[in-house]
């Protein structure tokens, strides 16, 4: 189904799930603030972890998140760059299921740009001269160091090329797939309703 043809429902029901994303920026206990990521580990296996949404961008359906570039799922990503987020939102009773093609920003405008956005404690958690998930003796307190905390950083952009929405309502359940081609959420090249 074209977008020209998606009927009205269909086309409210996107808008509402990109504005649940993108209000989730600006509510910092929203529950789609942090999302579920998958990635595909070095053994084939699906490998998921939290992370919080920094940033989304509804007119190009791009989002981004933050990390330690030396992650495991820098690692996975660099490799597959398919990324699959899954998120709940209870107050609207709607679960978000995205994927899309992850590109990595280490020393780039872009990653600048990110990096000047964040705090001094998002900052402290690059700043470990061990990569993520080495092995420690107990666990420790952050360094305060934060030089080599820049070049740690990696700004994840995520650009989404499948959006599938689930509204758990009292009397019926709605399911829809979008699907997209170019950067354009406002022309989903596909959208269907689903049985849930
Ligand atoms: C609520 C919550 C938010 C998190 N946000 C991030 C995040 O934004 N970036 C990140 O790299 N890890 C974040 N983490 C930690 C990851 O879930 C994960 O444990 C860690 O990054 C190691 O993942 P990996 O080995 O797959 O790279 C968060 C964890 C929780 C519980």
């Amino acid at each position: 189904m074209s977008d020209a043809s998606a009927p009205d429902a269909l086309r409210l029901f996107l808008d509402a799930g990109l504005a649940a994303l993108s209000a989730a920026l600006h509510e910092h206990d929203a529950p789609l603030r942090t999302l579920d990521v998958a990635t595909t580990g070095p053994d084939g296996a699906a490998r998921q972890r939290n992370v919080v949404l920094r940033g989304f961008d509804r007119t190009t359906l791009r989002l981004r998140f933050h990390s330690d570039r030396r992650a495991a799922k820098i690692v996975e990503m660099r490799r597959d760059p398919r990324a699959s987020l899954l998120g709940w939102d209870a107050g609207r009773r709607l679960q978000l299921r995205l994927s899309g093609d992850a590109s990595l920003h280490l020393d780039d405008e872009l990653a600048d740009a990110a990096w000047n956005e964040t705090k001094e404690a998002e900052r402290r958690t690059y700043g470990w001269s061990e990569v993520p998930g080495h092995v420690l003796a107990a666990p420790t307190p952050f360094p305060a160091a934060i030089d080599a905390a820049r070049h740690n950083f990696c700004a994840v952009v995520v650009q989404l090329r499948e959006l599938e929405l689930l509204e758990l309502g009292r009397d019926t359940h709605r399911r829809a797939r979008f699907r997209f081609k170019d950067e354009d959420p406002a022309r989903p090249v596909e959208a269907r309703w689903l049985i849930p």
